[in-house]
C-alpha cells in the first residue's frame, strides 16, 4: 500500500471527525491545529504495522485517530511549555488565543483521544488502554525531565537518551505495537515491533534536534534556534558544552537577557568549533541503522515490510 492511500484515509477521516460543538471557543482551536496538517506519522504507522499481517487496515483508523490526536494533544501544551511562537508554519494555539484555551482544548483533545481508541473494533481493549496508558505517563514524564533539563548545568547523554525514549519515542513505539495488536498478533512480535518504533523515534528526535538548529524556516514550521533559546539540553548542547573549553557557551545558558538571533549564531558558532552537527548526524545514523536491522529481523515477507522500510527512509530525509 503506498503511504498517500494511508494518508488520503487518515485525511479523511480527519476531516470527518466531530471533536464537540460547544462552545466553540473550546473546540475551535482544535479544529485550527488539527488543519494545520502535520505528517500524520502516527497514526501512518498504525495503519503499516497492522497491515503488515492484514489487508483490512480501513478497519482500525479510529485507533490511529486516537493516537494522532493524542499526539496534537501533547503539541498544543508543549508549545505552552516551550514558549513556541509557531507550529507548522502558524502560530501556536496559545499565541493565536491564550494560555487558557490551549490548555482546555488540549484537555478535551486527551478525552477525545480515548473516545476514538474507544472505537476499536479488534484487539484487546483492555490491554490496549493500559498500555496507552502507560504510554501517556511516559510521555509526560519524558517532558518534565525535559523541562527539568533545562534548568541544570550539565546533563549527560544516558540521560538525555532517556528522556528522548519517554517524551517521543514511546509513542511511535506504541504506535506500531498498536497496529499490532490489533492485528492479533503475539507479545513476542509485538515486542519486536515496539522496538523498532523505540529505535526510530531516537533517531527521528534527534533529527528533530538537529533541524531545530540547522532546518529551513520556510520547511520546518516551527521557530528555528527555539531549542537553543529556551536552552534545552538537546544532544548537540550537551556535546557542545562537553567538548567546550572556555566559557562562553555557559554565559549563553546563563543570560537572561538577550537578542535572539545574537544567541543562536553564538551558539551556532560553537557547535561548528567542534562539529556537533555532524557528530549529531553520525548518532542519529546509529539508531536509524538499528530500526532498519530491526525491521529486517521481523518474520514477515519482504514485500510486506517494504511500506515500514521506506517509511523509515521518508523519516530520515525528512526537512520538516
Ligand atoms: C513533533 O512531531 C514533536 C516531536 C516529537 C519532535 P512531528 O514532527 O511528528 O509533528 P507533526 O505532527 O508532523 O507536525
Ligand atoms: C516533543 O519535543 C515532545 C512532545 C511530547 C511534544 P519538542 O519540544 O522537541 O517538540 P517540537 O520540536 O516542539 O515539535
Ligand atoms: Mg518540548
Ligand atoms: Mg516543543
Ligand atoms: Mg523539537
Amino acid at each position: 500500500m503506498p503511504l498517500k492511500s494511508y494518508l488520503a484515509a487518515i485525511e479523511h477521516a480527519l476531516k470527518n471527525h466531530r471533536y464537540g460543538e460547544s462552545p466553540i471557543e473550546l473546540y475551535e482551536p482544535i479544529h485550527y491545529l488539527m488543519d494545520l496538517g502535520g505528517k500524520r506519522l502516527r497514526p501512518s504507522l498504525v495503519l503499516m504495522a497492522y497491515h503488515l499481517f492484514l489487508d483490512d487496515w480501513q478497519k482500525v483508523l479510529k485507533p490511529a485517530l486516537a493516537v494522532e490526536v493524542f499526539h496534537n494533544f501533547t503539541l498544543m501544551h508543549d508549545d505552552i511549555m516551550d514558549e513556541a511562537p509557531l507550529r507548522r508554519g502558524k502560530p501556536t494555539v496559545h499565541e493565536k488565543w491564550n494560555r487558557d484555551v490551549a490548555i482546555l482544548s488540549g484537555d478535551v483533545m486527551l478525552v477525545g483521544a480515548y473516545d476514538l481508541l474507544a472505537e476499536s473494533e479488534c484487539g484487546d481493549f483492555k490491554v490496549i488502554l493500559k498500555r496507552f496508558n502507560r504510554t501517556a505517563a511516559e510521555v509526560c514524564e519524558g517532558q518534565q525531565m525535559d523541562m527539568n533539563f533545562s534548568q541544570r548545568q550539565t546533563v549527560d547523554e544516558a540521560e538525555y537518551l532517556e528522556m528522548i525514549r519517554l517524551k517521543t519515542s514511546v509513542l511511535l513505539a506504541f504506535a506500531l505495537e498498536l497496529g499490532g495488536r490489533l492485528a492479533g498478533q503475539a507479545d513476542e512480535i509485538v515486542n519486536q515491533l515496539y522496538a523498532i518504533g523505540i529505535n526510530l523515534g531516537l533517531g527521528f528526535q534527534l533529527k528533530d534536534d538537529i533541524l531545530d538548529v540547522y532546518g529551513d524556516p520556510e520547511k520546518f514550521g516551527k521557530q528555528v534556534g527555539g531549542d537553543i533559546l529556551e536552552n534545552k539540553k538537546t544532544w548537540l548542547m550537551i556535546k557542545a558544552l562537553e567538548a567546550c573549553e572556555d566559557s562562553s557557551l555557559l554565559h549563553w545558558i546563563g543570560q537572561t537577557e538577550f537578542e535572539p538571533e545574537e544567541k543562536i549564531e553564538a551558539v551556532k558558532a560553537i557547535y561548528a568549533r567542534y562539529e556537533i552537527k555532524e557528530k549529531a548526524e553520525a548518532k542519529m545514523n546509529e539508531y536509524f541503522e538499528r530500526g532498519f536491522s530491526g525491521i529486517d529481523a521481523l518474520p514477515v515477507s519482504f514485500s510486506r515490510k517494504q511500506e515500514l522500510v521506506d517509511f523509515a527512509k521518508y523519516l530520515y530525509g525528512r526537512e520538516r
